[in-house]
């Protein structure tokens, strides 16, 4: 499962050692090009703010524990918190740990595909989906013809070591509360009550935050906990309802401000916040959608027939598994004849391939749990089974991940991270060794680079 990477150099930021990347194909490099160039204006702007650049030459080695008597991670995930919204309205609290802590440039890029459920499970193990199992919302495993949906918790389907687990083989303590897979009891995981609390969205944020802080108030023996996990829901939802450049938005990433405004003062009463290691990550981002930029699958029927129950998953992305008996590769061609015949709405918008033919950076074929046909459509495009009189706009997510719009955030506060540090953006597959390395123990295999943790972290003594 390790990934192979080759080294890169970013000249141009003060980065603190080598980054990894995938193999690039056209596309990417474009966008890596576009990226190089906010990244000379995000380092104009950083060297001219001089006062932080030398504070950052400061910092040399992670700074010593004054409370805690072993390193802890809180992991905090704000669902769809697309990159760049942080910049929509002042946010005191993320600008605080962002300008006192190290931050992914241009955002934390989403695995592939950009979806909730898999990207969680994506930064808890270090894996690509296809590796760790959640391939996507809804599935079917070929070999047993059930279906996965987001309330199974066997552990069938969540392969690998999430963090909580890896904590727990470590005899150390894990609080999840609340993250996608969580609630899956496997090896040295059994979720116990008092740190495991059932996925409820009806639990305000506040009491989220406050359920959090209130791990850290531990009486006798009890072990502080290593890891802290906080999710949010939002800005995703209304990110749906309403698209990303709605004001509701700019109120929720305020809402979401506040929260951790409120995690930072609860921490500092307890006298932890210098001590906490604060890493602030989303999902995957969003982007508009609207009803004129819509392909439908019936409008293919004068080349191939796709019935609904070959179509395991529609809209941002597009899964087929045809019985056996008929050719994936014969139903790929037909539909891209009719694609590309200009007889269909928006036929262009939409690349189908088999699988295997997938560009190697998206690690999406390497499980029997994707289907065999996989569609892709362009940017901000849906595909549906069936035209409707629907008329809707709103957002959207689980694109292809090149995309900018499908990136989150990436901040990490305290005392392993540089203060005023930027680095260049990197796959969300690296977080799993990250907050491993913090902690000080062995993660399991994974897809992450081995020597990423070195190029964000400060050493310890
Ligand atoms: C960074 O930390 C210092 C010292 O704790 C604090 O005074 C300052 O307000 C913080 N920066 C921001 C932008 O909040
Ligand atoms: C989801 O899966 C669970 C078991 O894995 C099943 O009990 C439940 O009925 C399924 N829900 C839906 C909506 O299919
Ligand atoms: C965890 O505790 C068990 C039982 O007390 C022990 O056998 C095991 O060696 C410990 N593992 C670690 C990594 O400390
Ligand atoms: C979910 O949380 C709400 C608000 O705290 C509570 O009223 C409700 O009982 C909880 N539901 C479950 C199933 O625990
Ligand atoms: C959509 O509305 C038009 C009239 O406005 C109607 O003729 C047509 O049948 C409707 N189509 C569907 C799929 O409901
Ligand atoms: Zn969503």
């Amino acid at each position: 499962m390790a990934r192979n990477s080759e080294p890169t150099t970013a000249p141009l930021l003060h980065t603190p050692a080598a980054a990894t990347t995938t193999k690039l194909n056209k596309f990417v490099a474009l966008l890596a090009f576009l990226s190089l160039a906010s990244a000379v204006v995000f380092a104009v702007l950083y060297f001219s703010n001089l006062g932080s650049a030398s504070k950052a030459n400061d910092d040399k080695a992670a700074r010593p524990l004054s409370t805690l008597r072993r390193p802890a991670v809180v992991l905090i995930s704000s669902d769809g918190f697309r990159f760049g919204y942080e910049h929509k309205t002042d946010l005191p609290n993320i600008r605080r740990l962002i300008s006192n802590g190290t931050s992914a440039d241009a955002g934390l890029i989403s695995s592939f595909p950009t979806l909730t459920f898999p990207n969680h499970y994506s930064i808890a193990t270090g894996l690509y989906p296809s590796h760790h199992g959640i391939v996507n919302h809804k599935f079917v495993d070929p070999a047993t013809g059930d279906r996965f949906n987001m309330s199974s918790h066997d552990p069938r389907w969540w392969l690998g070591e999430p963090l909580w687990e890896t904590v727990a083989r470590h005899n150390l303590t894990a609080a999840v509360y609340s993250w996608p897979g969580s609630e899956v009891k496997k090896g040295a995981w059994d979720c116990p009550p008092k740190y495991c609390p059932p996925y409820n969205l009806s639990v305000p944020f506040e009491e989220r935050v406050d359920a959090a802080l209130a791990y850290f108030d531990t009486d006798g023996d009890e072990e502080v906990p290593s890891l802290v996990t906080l999710y949010f829901d939002q800005p995703d939802h209304l990110g749906h309802q309403f698209g990303p450049d709605d004001e509701v938005i700019t109120e929720s990433v305020a809402r979401i401000d506040d929260m951790i405004g409120r995690l930072i003062a609860g921490l500092e009463e307890r006298r932890l916040f210098e001590d906490v290691n604060i890493v602030l990550l989303g999902d995957h981002g969003m982007v508009g959608t609207c009803e004129s930029k819509l392909v439908f699958l019936e409008d293919l029927s004068p080349w191939v027939d796709v019935p609904r129950d070959w179509v395991e998953y529609y809209s941002t992305l597009l899964s087929v598994r045809p019985p056996p008996g008929v050719s994936p590769a014969e139903v790929v061609e037909k539909m891209r004849r009719g694609l590309g015949s200009g007889r269909v709405e928006n036929g262009a918008k939409l690349r189908v391939y088999l699988k295997e033919e997938l560009p190697g950076r998206l690690h999406y074929s390497d499980s029997e749990r994707i289907p065999p046909i996989i569609g892709m459509p362009d940017e901000g495009y849906l595909v549906l089974l069936k035209r409707s009189n629907r008329s809707q706009c709103g957002g959207a997510h689980g694109y292809d991940n090149a995309y900018f719009s499908m990136r989150s955030i990436f901040v990490g506060h305290g005392p392993r991270f540089r203060k005023g540090w930027q680095v260049p953006s990197f796959e969300n597959v690296e977080v799993y060794n990250v907050v491993n390395a913090i902690l000080g123990i062995d993660g399991a295999p994974n897809d992450g680079s081995p020597s990423f943790p070195q190029s964000i972290l400060l050493p310890t003594k």
